[in-house]
């Protein structure tokens, strides 16, 4: 089984330390952070969420030793409210995001990855019908551009918009490796290898964005928890970059002069240093926890 590094996990144990009741972890994955949070407090139960099989599978393999104090179901978390009213429960006493992919999905030839020659694919829930050789491959040269610039953050997003449409007229791109070439060649040599992230990273999260609709997802599932919370509960946030950790920051601000949340990270927790030497990639990881009021 491929491991994932459950990122900031003494924090998220910390602040679950005093949690009795329900939590939902709504991206649930291998269950590391849920695997650490039911050993370490005995008087929380957890339902966790996931879109993707795989990680429903492997969770409830993970987490059968808790026996009743663990529900699995698997949803898209912007239905948090359906999951809850399906299992009888009003209001819970926690919410835990860790945004993004997990590591079995980089490794596990689903498309996500620019290392290997993969399909196209980037969909967590394998029963939804767009994937990413549907963007890559169909959507307009202004489209590509506008979510290439918008969410991949990516200067030369003008450029590879247009070399993604000049190649697919000759030939559909249908991997992973094809498409991080086109990217490539959109950047002047001098950056292409020395810049520390590999050039087509931008882009490939952009994609990933559009295909599982995961900025609208949070926006959606958000709300919906601190409405979702009992008093005291607490939203806690795992984001990874930039635009993700935004929409948290706006979202808590917002139920913030709404009265309805106390902010309780000023600034986001990132890792330590101890952290970033056990498991480099947590590197961009933010937690940003908020308490209802
Ligand atoms: C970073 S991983 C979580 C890892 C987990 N915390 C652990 O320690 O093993 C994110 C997981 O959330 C899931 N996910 C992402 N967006 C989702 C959404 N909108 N609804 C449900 N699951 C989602 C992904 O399928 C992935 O398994």
């Amino acid at each position: 089984m491929i491991e994932h590094y459950p990122v900031l996990y003494r924090e998220i144990i910390n602040f679950t330390k005093d949690i009795e009741g329900w939590l939902v972890d709504a991206t649930l994955g291998g269950a590391g952070h849920s695997y650490l949070i039911l050993e370490s407090n005995p008087n929380i139960k957890i339902i966790g969420i996931d879109r993707d099989d795989y990680a429903i599978e492997i969770a409830s393999q993970r987490l059968s030793k808790f026996k009743d104090r663990v529900i699995i179901k698997k949803s898209a978390f912007k239905d948090i409210d359906k999951v809850l009213q399906e299992v009888g429960l009003e209001k819970v006493n926690g919410f835990l995001f860790d945004l993004g992919v997990s590591t079995f999905q980089l490794k596990m030839d689903r498309g996500f990855s620019f290392q290997r020659e993969e399909f196209l694919d980037m969909r967590m829930d394998k029963s939804q019908y767009l994937t990413a050789y549907d963007v890559v491959n169909t959507f307009k040269e202004y489209e590509l551009f506008k979510i290439i610039k918008e969410y991949g953050e990516e200067r030369f997003a003008r450029c590879i918009a247009k070399k993604i449409v000049e190649n697919r007229k000759k030939k559909k791109i249908e991997t992973t490796k094809e498409l991080a070439d086109i990217v490539i060649q959109c950047y002047p040599p001098s950056l292409r290898r020395s810049s520390k992230i590999h050039p087509a990273t931008k882009t490939f999260q952009a994609i990933r964005i559009v295909v599982n609709d995961e900025l609208n997802q949070i926006e959606t599932a958000l709300s919906k928890a601190v409405n979702l919370l009992e008093k005291n509960g607490l939203i806690m946030v795992i984001s990874f970059h930039s635009l993700e950790d935004r929409i948290v920051k706006n979202c808590f601000k917002r139920f913030k002069e709404l009265k309805l949340l106390e902010i309780l990270t000023k600034k986001p927790i990132t890792p330590s240093e101890e952290e970033l030497r056990e498991n480099p990639p947590s590197r961009s990881g933010k937690l940003r926890v908020a308490r209802r009021v």
